[in-house]
């Protein structure tokens, strides 16, 4: 399984611009939860996990990070900078957001509830997970 960047649309306007998402047009799957990632503090990283279940869409809204992913075998690093880019994450791949710029918002759209249950917190047992699927 690989990532996979999405273009939301957008409608530009001289009023400012507008983009939305949508949970059947856009999503593999269906929304049961929306948090977002705020006041970051300059060099801090987040995520440093995998999800046993749960995939997301994470949105930059507002400034730039660094999405960086790995599938077990391979690393991507996805930089989103516009808000109407998202990148689709499936479950069981391994995440870290840094390089967050002066007043980001991340905004995160997943699958599931948030259950601790579900999270691998460990690289070498995410790396065991996956070689058993
Ligand atoms: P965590 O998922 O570890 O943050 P990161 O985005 O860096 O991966 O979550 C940080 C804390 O927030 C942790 O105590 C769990 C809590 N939390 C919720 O209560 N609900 C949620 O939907 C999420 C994502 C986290």
């Amino acid at each position: 399984m690989e990532p996979k960047i999405i273009q939301l649309p957008k409608h530009l306007d001289a009023r400012g611009n507008l983009s939305f998402i949508e949970e059947e047009s856009h999503l593999p799957f269906k929304i049961k939860r929306v948090y977002w990632i705020y006041d970051v503090p300059g060099g801090e990283i987040r995520g440093g996990h995998a999800f046993k279940e749960t995939e997301e869409l994470i949105v930059a809204l507002s400034g730039s990070f660094d999405v960086i992913l790995h599938n077990g075998k391979k690393e991507f690093k996805i930089s989103l900078n516009r808000s109407y880019n998202g990148v689709l994450i499936p479950k069981l791949m391994w995440r870290q957001l840094e390089n967050f710029s002066t007043n980001s918002l991340a905004v995160i759209v997943a699958s599931t509830e948030y259950d601790e249950q579900d999270y691998i917190r460990d690289f070498d047992i995410f790396k065991k997970n996956k070689s058993l699927c």
